[in-house]
Order: C-alpha cells, then structure tokens, then sequence
C-alpha cells in the first residue's frame, strides 16, 4: 500500500518523503507546485495536482493503490493570510475538505495532518501542552484550527482516522545537506538569517527587542526538519496499529530567541549577521516553546537534534545554493 504526500514537493515534505523512501516505504507525491519544487522530489513518483480537485485525488488514491495520506499542502504565511485571507481560506480549509471528500470516495481513511503552534496564539502559559487554548492571532492560524476540525469532525462522520501533529518552528536541513528550505519561497527566519549571512539580501529586521524576555527578542520553539519528518513516520505507525486519533505537539521543549539564533549563525559561518531592530509585529507572541511529552509517551518519538544542528545544516545547505 502506498502513502500519498501531499505537498511533498516543500520544505518539510520534500524531507519526509526522503526519509519514507529510504524505509522501503512506497510513497505518490501530489502536489501543485504552486509553492515547490520539482527538484527537492529526487525523483519520487509525482502526480501534479490540487487538493482542491477531489476528484484528482480520488484517482490518483485509486491508481496507486493510496492507504494513507500524509497531508503538508497548504499556504503558510501568517502575514499574507491578512492581507489576503480569500486565498487561505480556500487553499487550506476548502482544499482540506476537498482532498478528505477525495479520499473517501476512494475509501482511504487515515491521515497525518500538519498543523501548527500557531493555533495557540499568545499562550496563557509555558510550555505549550496540546490542552492550552486555541486562540489564533492571524488568518493562517485560523485555517489550521478549522482544518483541525474539519478533519476529526470526518472522524466522526465517516470513521476517518487521524494525527494532527502541530508543529513548532520548523528549521534546518537534510543532515547531508542535499535538501533545505528555499529562501525564495520562505518567510521563515532561519533562511533569512542565512541570506543575510551570505550577503545576499541586505540586513536581517529583528522584529522587536522589547519583549519579556532574557534578550528583549522573542522566543521559539525550533524543531529540526529531520526530526519532523521522523515523527511523521512513527504518527503512520501509530495509525498502522489502530492508534487512537490524537493531536500533538512537535517541539525540542526548548526557546531560544532570535539574537541567539543570529549569534549561533556568526558561530557556524565566522561571519557577521547584519541586521536592524524594528518594532514588533502585531499579534506575535513574546516566548513560545512545546511541552512535547504527548508525543514521546504516544509515539515513542523526541526530537534529537538541537539550534547548533539545525544552524550548520541550514547554513552548509544554503551556502551550497548559494555558491
Ligand atoms: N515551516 C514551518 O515552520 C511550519 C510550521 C508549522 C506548520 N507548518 C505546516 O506544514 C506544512 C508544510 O510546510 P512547509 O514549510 O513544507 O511549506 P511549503 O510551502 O514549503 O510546502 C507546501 C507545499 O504544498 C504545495 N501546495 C500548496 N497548496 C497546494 C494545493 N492546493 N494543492 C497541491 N499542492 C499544494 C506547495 O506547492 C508546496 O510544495 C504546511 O501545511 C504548513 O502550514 C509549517
């Protein structure tokens, strides 16, 4: 039986699907390109299509025998979600509803969902476990609680059985640095903080240095990418062995903030990051970092890989790209 990625063509899935072919797992990539990457496939078998065709996704799940979806597709960017929510409503919470309707006409009915700590907005308290409130301080957010939901409703409804992991932080690159996440496609900061460390954008902005906290700047969660797609092969094998559907959190339970992720790139690099103190950005929390336990005691899974990994995978990636 084969597991369909979708949006297997970005950052994270491009990883995941590596590490799912290299265990013998057959895996069919669907994805739009709208936001990929051909290349970052390495020759997965690929089908490029739309989640938000379900009828594709019926016959790509019938054509190659589909017993499990791994869900990535979506758009990710909190800030264009408020200048331009139409397009995330329908590409994440129309597509999701979409791609399940797909699926179940062709009688797939489990799914491993990326979801986000974004969902949680400004915490009421530290770390995170997946029982803190949802409260979404942005549009991309909103649509990552809505397709929470839209997804374990189909668990009641048609018996769908899911994990909806939410990520935090999402960093670094392939261990042998032949896949990492495109700065041209990304807002994220660690591919900015690389840009500027290579000299090909100007100064990094630091969005605000007045938070509570050690530094003045905020605090993160960053989770390894090869750590990320780890846990997406324990989430299957915990579906493959009629685990209960459960939503968790993927985190290091560790922060680190934003002057210390600049000083443990000057580190790796010996070069000096270039950047600017700007206000804070509307509706960003100061510190934010998982308690992840939910997920070792579920899956057996605990991130392995800390800041100085993900710094000089990230960085030897991007400087490969860059050269
Ligand atoms: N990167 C992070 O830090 C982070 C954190 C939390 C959650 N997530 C979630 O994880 C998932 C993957 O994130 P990523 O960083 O790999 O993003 P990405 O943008 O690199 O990859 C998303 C992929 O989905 C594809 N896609 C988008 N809409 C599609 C559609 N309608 N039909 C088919 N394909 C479509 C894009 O072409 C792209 O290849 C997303 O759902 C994102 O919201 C990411």
């Amino acid at each position: 039986m084969t597991i369909l990625v979708t949006g297997g063509a970005g950052y994270i899935g491009s990883h995941t699907v590596r590490l799912l072919r290299s265990l013998d797992r057959d895996v069919v990539v669907m994805d739009s390109l709208v936001r990929g990457n051909v290349a970052s496939l390495l020759g997965a078998p690929f089908e490029q299509a739309d989640i938000c065709d379900s009828e594709a996704v019926t016959d790509i799940c019938r054509r190659h025998k589909v017993d499990t979806v791994v869900h990535f597709a979506a758009y990710k960017s909190a800030g264009e979600s408020m200048t331009n929510p139409g397009v995330y409503w329908h590409n994440n919470v129309f597509g999701t509803t979409q791609l399940v309707e797909g699926m179940l006409a062709a009688n797939v009915k489990k799914i491993v969902f990326s979801s986000s700590a974004a969902v949680y907005g400004n915490p009421v308290s530290l770390p995170i476990t997946e029982d803190s409130p949802i409260t979404p301080e942005n549009v991309y957010a909103e649509t990552k609680a809505v397709m929470e939901r839209v997804i374990s409703w189909y668990g009641v409804t048609h018996g769908l059985r899911w994990v909806s992991l939410r990520y935090f932080n999402a960093a670094g690159a392939s261990d042998d640095g032949v896949l990492g996440e495109d700065w041209s496609i990304t807002t994220n900061l660690m591919p900015l903080v690389m840009k500027a460390a290579l000299g090909a954008s100007g100064p990094i902005q630091v969005l605000g240095n007045d938070y509570p906290t050690p530094d003045g700047t905020g605090v993160r969660d960053y989770i390894h990418v090869e750590d990320l797609a780890t846990a997406h092969v324990a989430a299957l094998d915990h579906l493959d062995r009629d685990g209960a559907n459960i939503t968790l959190n993927l985190g290091t339970g560790h922060g680190c903030s934003v002057l210390e992720v600049l000083r443990a790139v000057e580190a790796v690099s010996g070069k000096a990051v270039p950047h600017e103190i700007v206000s804070r950005r509307a509706g960003d929390p100061a510190i934010v970092y998982a308690d992840a336990s939910l997920a070792e005691r579920t899956l057996g899974w605990k991130a392995t890989r800390g800041l100085t990994d993900i710094v000089s995978s990230a960085y030897t990636w991007h400087r490969s790209q860059f050269a």
